[in-house]
């Protein structure tokens, strides 16, 4: 018997149709925006991982020390069935939380969630022959289309876990929305566990996304060529710059590619024509920077009571368990 280790969901909720339409909004408007999302093409995703491993990249590592710290104690207190990951990529922390519930469980689902395909379906088969007894099914879509799915598939208890601080991304209205979801999606009782990235000094946030190696720009300017190839596009890469600063007042990382040209760009399959403007900027990503009371008390007006919450010894970063009222 084959087992499929994906399934891609595609169904045909309007406003969840990738058709470009998000593209066509974030390019036709002053200034020019794009969702982080299109960073995740297989590409992008390779370029991410390298990320996670630059010694100015800190989040990672950290999450992954907090994890160590703590998985048995978070596997002990939730004890869950089914556990559910938004945004999986490699999947590579979330294997720390697979072997504390594999000392506690003989058996439990592991559904990890993530856009790009190729690291999606090589982790599943990778994490299905390191945890034989657990059953494993990646399933290939954007956060959105991944709630409404969960929302109608519900078996039994689960911990849905975003890490990462990838909740850093969405702006504070976005955030608010994206909590309510998660809220509305899960049942009385289940858990959510949360990774978020804590503010800090600007040097030391500004090193992380401005690392000596450039990799951070690569994956940046991959998005570009992630659009030319989703949507027959003709960005010249070379006539844009990588871009990272942290804007104090809002608490977030900024990340733009900045048009050192004057030109167009076309994007056949989206019928879009677009002018840049030498000196104008296109922001890519958005990355708050979060207060750890701050955030429980958000997550407590949404129903999602902070059951116990970790930090490191500096408080670069924490990851809050909570429970669903
Ligand atoms: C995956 C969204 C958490 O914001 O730090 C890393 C992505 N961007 N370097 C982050 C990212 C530039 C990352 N998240």
């Amino acid at each position: 018997m084959i087992v499929q280790p994906l399934t891609v969901l595609d169904h045909h909720h309007q406003e969840l149709r990738n058709n470009g339409e998000d593209v066509i909004q974030g390019l036709s408007q002053t200034p020019k925006t794009l969702s982080p999302k299109y960073f995740y093409d297989d590409h992008g995703s390779q370029l991410f991982e390298k990320i996670c491993e630059l010694p100015e990249y800190y989040p990672t590592r950290i999450e992954a020390w907090i994890l160590q710290q703590y998985a048995d104690e978070i596997a002990e207190i939730t004890r869950c069935c089914e556990l559910i990951e938004l945004g999986s990529g490699s999947s590579t922390k979330t294997q720390i939380i697979l072997d504390a519930y594999q000392k506690i469980t003989d058996f439990c689902r592991y559904l990890p969630i993530d856009v790009s395909g190729k690291i999606l379906k090589t982790s599943v088969l990778e994490l299905q022959e390191k945890y034989p007894d657990f059953a494993i099914h990646g399933l290939l879509g954007t956060y959105e289309q991944a709630l409404f799915h969960l929302g109608s598939n519900y078996l039994q208890s689960r911990m849905l876990f975003f890490l990462g601080s990838s909740l850093g991304n969405f702006n504070a209205e976005g955030c608010d929305s994206f909590l309510d979801q998660v809220s509305r999606t899960l049942q009385p009782g289940d858990y959510f566990l949360l990774g978020v990235d804590l503010q800090k000094p600007k040097d030391i946030l500004e090193a992380a996304y401005n690392d000596s190696q450039e990799v951070t720009a690569d994956f940046n300017l991959n998005v570009l060529s992630h659009l030319n190839w989703r949507f027959q596009g003709n960005f010249d890469i070379s006539l844009f710059r990588h871009q990272a600063i942290y804007n104090e007042v809002d608490n977030q990382m900024e990340m733009y590619l900045h048009c050192e040209k004057n030109h167009y760009v076309s994007l056949e399959l989206l019928d879009l024509q677009v002018l840049f403007t030498n000196g104008e900027s296109i922001m890519t990503e958005i990355s708050r920077k979060f207060d750890l009371a701050t955030m429980e008390k958000q997550l407590d007006k949404k129903g999602l009571k902070t059951l116990k919450s970790w930090t490191d010894e500096k408080g670069w970063f924490g990851l809050i368990l909570c429970q669903v009222e």
